[in-house]
């Protein structure tokens, strides 16, 4: 499907998503946002594919909501419409891994976008925020709660009390992000990584990205014993067989998604 706000392309068993709004720093109109989610579903779906690379341009990841499309909404659209949640949050129900490649701006809905990922490599011009309370707003997808579990009270109070940007190293220095690259690096970095990722067994990688996403959810001996279930059934795969028994052969397995 040919979309107006995004590039999407694959490279072997990765699908690539570029954000491509470059007028607006790629802010999230309802136009983006609708082609966002119905391009992360179909990569979801489509049985080739194995990881997921969202990224936007050298300037800009994204830098928030659309502020010209939302600044005269009502309270009663916002409520009735379920305003940002209802469509924002395909990439948080993603199951396969989904990495964001950060460069530039990533403000209000662009950092909560990321943090949706499962991780952000960072080029070394990457800045975060989350600018709302500058504009009258709080952050709306989630941007007070994940980054409060992310990186803890005194980073979240202060960045979305102040509205100040984080840069990338301080940005790696707290945990927000997991890498951080040159910025002409970046892509080849995500891919290798996602390659890398998408070379493992897909069901497998899935467990692995659904376990620690639990860790997140519930109390430490609820993860703990949901792990060890989802442990004890990878054994109920014909790639854990494969995996063990390649090591054994001091050969390099053969997955098969299965
Ligand atoms: N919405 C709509 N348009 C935006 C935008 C946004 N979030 N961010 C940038 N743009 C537009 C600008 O209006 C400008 O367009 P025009 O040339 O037509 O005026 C164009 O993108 C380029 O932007 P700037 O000229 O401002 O570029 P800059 O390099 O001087 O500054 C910036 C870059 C610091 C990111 C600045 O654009 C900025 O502060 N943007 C807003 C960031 C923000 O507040 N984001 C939070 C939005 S609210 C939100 O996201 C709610 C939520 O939780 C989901």
């Amino acid at each position: 499907m040919a979309y107006n706000t995004l590039e999407v392309q694959t490279d072997e068993r990765v699908r690539v998503i570029r954000l491509s709004r470059p007028e607006a720093l790629n802010a999230f109109n309802r136009e983006l946002m609708d082609e966002l989610t119905d391009a992360l579903k179909a990569a979801d779906e489509d049985n080739q594919i194995s990881a997921i690379v969202l990224t936007g341009s050298e300037k800009a990841f994204a830098a928030g909501a659309d502020i010209k499309e939302m600044a005269d909404k009502s309270f009663v659209e916002a409520y009735t419409e379920d305003f940002i949640t209802a469509n924002w949050e395909q990439a948080s129900r993603t199951r396969k891994p989904l990495i964001a490649a950060v460069a530039g701006y990533a403000l209000g809905g662009g950092c909560e976008l990321a943090m949706m990922c499962d991780f952000i490599i960072a080029a070394d011009n990457a800045k975060f925020g989350q600018p709302e309370i500058t504009i009258g707003a709080i952050p709306g997808a989630g941007g007070t709660q994940r980054m409060a579990k992310f990186i803890g009270k005194a980073k979240a109070m202060d960045m979305c009390l102040t509205g100040r940007m984080m840069g990338a190293e301080e940005a790696e220095r707290c945990g927000l992000v997991a890498r951080i690259v040159p910025k002409a690096e970046l892509m080849d970095t995500a891919m290798e990584a996602a390659k890398k990722i998408a070379g493992y067994s897909r069901p497998i990688a899935m467990m692995v990205k659904e376990s620690v996403n639990r860790a997140f959810e519930v109390p430490l001996s609820e993860g703990v014993r949901f792990e060890r279930r989802v442990f004890h059934s990878v054994f109920a795969t014909q790639d854990q067989k494969e995996g063990m028994k390649a090591f054994v052969e001091k050969r390099q397995p053969n997955f098969k998604d299965a």
